[in-house]
């Protein structure tokens, strides 16, 4: 993929253009399987006491809405994210399912988090570190605002391994995809972006050493669905 299509400027428009539909999109193209994939990555957080998590690339918010559903009540979250379309339609759903007083929703680039060092007891980002340009610094920045001992948890999509589904996959997202995501959204090319954006991103291995070469340790990885996906863990030392 040519890098300029990870503008910053336009991934945020990207984003915001596609931000009415993202929801509905997501639970039909994965075929309801982000729902179990966040639910996993949520799963790997720690279990500490008045926990505070730090959800990255919140969008629509469902990583944090996730996590305050299973965490207990003194469980708070920051839901940070860099298009307003997202940010509207996550803080209209947290309004909604009545969580304001625990989830906080803020404008935030991941590259250059407003929040002190060793702020939270984990940072986690779901579908979003793809997008940035410069991970490396998006990872950094997750571990940097993490306490000593916390954890940062990445899920994104990865290039799938299993040479047995990798053909009907390769189709799936190179042709029915696209189709689909521009029929429901009415916009074209934002679900052109998706299939390269997938495809192109390293393996969990690669990825595992680019997530220690920020500094994290104990860095493990979960695949999930065939490799479709994965969940990265690393601690901050
Ligand atoms: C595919 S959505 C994922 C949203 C949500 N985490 C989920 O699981 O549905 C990717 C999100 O990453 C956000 N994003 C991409 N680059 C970002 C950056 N540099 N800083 C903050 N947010 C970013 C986009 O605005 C978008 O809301």
């Amino acid at each position: 993929m040519d890098n300029s299509a990870k503008d910053p400027s336009k991934i945020q428009t990207m984003f915001s253009t596609i931000a009415p539909r993202y929801d509905l999109l997501n639970r039909v193209l994965s075929l309801g399987a982000d729902s179990y994939w966040r639910k996993f990555a949520v799963g790997r957080l720690p279990k500490v006491k008045n926990a505070r998590f730090l959800d990255v690339a919140t969008g629509t918010c469902d990583v944090a809405l996730e996590i305050v559903k299973r965490f207990p009540p003194d469980t708070k979250v920051v839901g940070v994210d860099f298009s307003e379309g997202m940010l509207n339609l996550g803080r209209e759903k947290v309004k909604k399912e009545g969580y304001q007083d625990r989830i906080d929703v803020r404008f935030a680039d991941v590259t250059s988090l407003p929040f002190e060092d060793n702020t939270f007891d984990a940072s986690i980002i779901a579908f979003g570190i793809r997008n940035v340009r410069d991970y490396k610094k998006g990872i950094s920045e997750m571990g940097r605002v993490v306490k000593s001992g916390g954890k940062v948890v990445i899920l994104e999509f990865t290039s799938i391994q299993n040479r047995f589904f990798r053909t009907p996959y390769r189709f799936y997202i190179t042709k029915v995809l696209p189709f689909i995501g521009e029929l429901i959204s009415g916009k074209k090319g934002a679900y052109k972006y998706l299939p390269s954006s997938m495809l192109e991103f390293p393996g969990p291995e690669e990825f595992k050493r680019s997530i220690e070469e920020t500094g994290l340790k104990d860095v493990r990885y979960y695949k999930l669905t065939f490799g479709i996906a994965a969940v990265h863990v690393g601690t901050k030392p």
